[in-house]
């Protein structure tokens, strides 16, 4: 048994947003669609000079100015908005942050649940060189065609999270609950920047993948719903985290209550998700955030229950206990400012950055400086990506 888990928690989303009445009055749609079938208020967008990259330097870079790099021997980075088919987004995050020679890098996928993995890797291998550190990352931009289904739910964002031995904030449990299963629920042929999705069919797979996971969970540990303070799930759109968790708890016998059990248990975790949308690898990272950074109740020495779905499809139930003390090392007012500090777009301005995709000629090509985080895509020279430290 170790102790190993996440030591920092750190959340980046772009400087520009488009807030969701505006696309609903755009798209003839009813607002509450959005605001309450759905259960989205605002959605991130990233500039045409951010990418996965700058997003997972944005949001490590507190990390690393509070404890430093030298200790990280693993990095991980999770992605399904990869930059190149072939050098992992990791190495290009290495060199723009200086991470020690010694550090091996890869970039996994497997659509939004990679990060997971990624944690449990990391986990191992902290655990087993107690003193040395893993550098989770999980960087993404959600993508639909314009005027379909999935438009409202689209998002971007990165978490960063440094993991070690000894955590100051999540000590993982041995324990988790996994569900595999090859179907097609979610995808994004290489030809397209635009993810295709069967997007009923994709929330019975989500349903389906965490009955599944959470039975051999709870099978394996003995624990039963109310051994756990708060749950987080991924979160495609806030409302997806709610029907999950009211599944849940039906399955569990609870029959009275559950819209208020609902609330409690999930509620926190969601604001942040609200105003981004959804994040892929991030999503249920952003979610743990916003629960630790804004519970008004302290969560030391309580028990987490997560849940982490990836279309295609593989679903994950884990759990983890936060630490005392966890408080003292939230980045949470940066979070919150962040947010608080983005540039609203109208719906003309949004398409615009929509279509303005990276060419595919070849050709040398320069971004003008958008409103970025502390990194940014330069451009592109002999078909290489050149990154940059922004001028803020
Ligand atoms: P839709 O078909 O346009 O929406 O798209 P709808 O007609 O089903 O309406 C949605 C909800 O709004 C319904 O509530 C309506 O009743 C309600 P529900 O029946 O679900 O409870 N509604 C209203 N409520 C209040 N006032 C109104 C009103 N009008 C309607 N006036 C869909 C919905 C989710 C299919 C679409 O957004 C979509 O395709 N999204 C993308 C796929 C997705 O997010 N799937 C989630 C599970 S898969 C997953 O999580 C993995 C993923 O993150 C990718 C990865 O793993 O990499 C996506």
């Amino acid at each position: 048994m170790s102790n190993a888990g996440i030591d920092r928690i750190s959340f980046y989303t772009p400087r520009y947003c488009l807030d969701l009445k505006l696309l609903a009055e755009a798209r003839e749609v009813e607002w509450e669609k959005y605001s309450i079938g759905i259960g989205q208020d605002v959605m991130g967008l990233p500039p045409p000079d951010e990418d996965v990259v700058t997003m997972a330097a944005s949001a490590a870079k507190p990390i690393l100015d509070a404890v430093g790099a030298e200790d990280i021997e693993l990095l991980l980075f999770a992605t399904e908005s990869g930059v190149d088919q072939s050098k992992s987004a990791g190495m290009f995050f290495h060199g723009l942050l200086g991470l020690p020679s010694r550090c091996r890098v890869v970039e996994m996928k497997q659509a939004c649940y990679a990060g997971t993995l990624a944690l449990r890797l990391a986990a191992l291998m902290v655990a087993d060189s107690p003193g040395k550190k893993a550098l989770v990352l999980c960087s993404d931009i959600a993508r639909y065609d314009l005027g379909s289904p999935g438009e409202p739910t689209q998002g971007c964002g990165a978490i960063a999270m440094l993991v070690s031995a000894d955590p100051s904030i999540l000590v993982l449990d041995d324990e988790c609950g996994v569900h595999a299963e090859d179907v097609m629920d979610f995808w994004r042929p290489n030809y397209r920047d635009e993810a295709l999705v069967d997007g009923k069919y994709s929330t019975r797979i989500y349903q389906a993948c965490l009955r599944e996971a959470w039975s051999q969970y709870a099978a394996l540990s003995g624990r039963t719903v109310s051994d756990f303070a708060h749950f987080c799930y991924h979160i495609p759109f806030t409302n997806m985290a709610l029907k999950a968790h009211d599944r849940l708890l039906k399955g569990a016998g609870v029959t009275e209550g559950r819209r208020e059990l609902v609330e409690q248990a999930v509620g926190q975790s969601l604001g942040y998700n609200r105003l981004t949308g959804n994040t892929y690898t991030a999503s249920l990272y952003e979610g743990l955030t916003c629960l630790l950074d804004t519970s008004a109740e302290p969560l030391d020495g309580k028990r987490l229950g997560l849940f982490s779905y990836g279309s295609g499809a593989v679903g994950e139930f884990f759990s983890g206990t936060v630490v005392p003390g966890y408080r003292r090392s939230l980045f949470g007012d940066a979070h919150r400012s962040l947010l608080d500090t983005r540039t609203a777009l109208t719906v003309a301005e949004y398409e615009d950055i929509f279509n303005l995709c990276l060419p595919s000629d070849g050709w040398d090509y320069s971004f003008s400086q958008y409103r970025t985080g502390p990194f940014r895509l330069s451009g592109v020279k002999e078909h290489k990506r050149l990154y940059e430290v922004a001028a803020l």
